[in-house]
């Protein structure tokens, strides 16, 4: 099937604002957008610019805006698409090129909620043990792949990109519930701010957006909640 690519390009070496290109591509149904902006730069146009590395929804890298909403490339088909299938860079992040957006700021908040282990006792000799039960608590934040695809189509995080975001929110939450870990009072004390959890207003595009399919509404919820009865 021929399908019509409308691509956001921008370089900002020598363009003075971002154009559309169009591209005419053949493809399977069963091909993902990715595969068609993968013809257009090895056979049409090689400077094209994209970001990706599994191409099997895993590493989170190519998130951008598939005909308006925020998805990885590599998990919609064509046959989704439509005749005319239109592909923008992540919305509020600077362009680097074309859909190569920085991902710095995006990081920097994702360091900011220390998401990683915190416990100061002795570990056993073999493994710190846990029960399914516990486990279960905080399964649904595990899945997250820091596409950003959540934080770029918040409302909140378009007015003000200041707001920590949802998808720093969810790595807190993996930990904060994690009941091996002792540092989620430290987290909520981060996460108590107004461009913390509080600039939240629940607008659900996050969930939306997820690739992994996370209640990230309810996951902010948690941590709102938690915030409320902890501090
Ligand atoms: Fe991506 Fe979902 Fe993680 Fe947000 S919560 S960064 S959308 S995987
Ligand atoms: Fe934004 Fe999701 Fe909250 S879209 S306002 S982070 S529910
Ligand atoms: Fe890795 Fe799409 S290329 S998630």
């Amino acid at each position: 099937m021929k399908v019509t690519m409308r691509i956001r390009r921008f370089n900002p070496e020598k363009d003075k604002k971002p154009w559309w290109g169009e591209y005419t591509v053949d493809v399977e149904p069963t091909d993902r957008v990715l595969d068609a902006l993968h013809q257009i730069k090895w056979y049409q146009d090689g400077t094209l610019t994209l970001r990706r590395s599994c191409a099997h929804g895993i590493c989170g890298s190519d998130a951008m805006v598939i005909n308006g909403r925020n998805a990885l490339a590599c998990k919609v088909l064509m046959r989704d698409v439509g005749k005319v299938c239109q592909v923008e860079p992540l919305r509020s992040m600077r362009i680097v090129k074309d859909l190569v957006v920085d991902m710095e700021p995006f990081f920097a908040k994702y360091r900011a909620v220390l998401p990683y282990l915190i416990n100061e006792e002795e570990p056993p000799e073999k493994e710190r043990l846990q029960s399914p039960e516990a486990r279960e608590r905080f399964d649904d934040t595990t899945k997250c792949i820091l596409c950003a695809a959540c934080t770029t189509s918040c409302p909140s995080y378009w007015a003000n990109q200041d707001y920590i975001g949802p998808a720093a929110i969810v790595q807190a939450h993996r930990f904060i519930f994690d009941d091996r870990d002792q540092g989620a009072l430290e987290r909520l004390q981060i996460l108590d701010d107004r461009d913390g959890v509080w600039r939240c207003r629940t607008v659900f595009n996050c969930v939306q957006a997820c690739p992994r399919d996370i209640d990230v509404t309810k996951a902010i919820g948690e941590v709102k909640l938690a915030i409320l009865e902890e501090l």
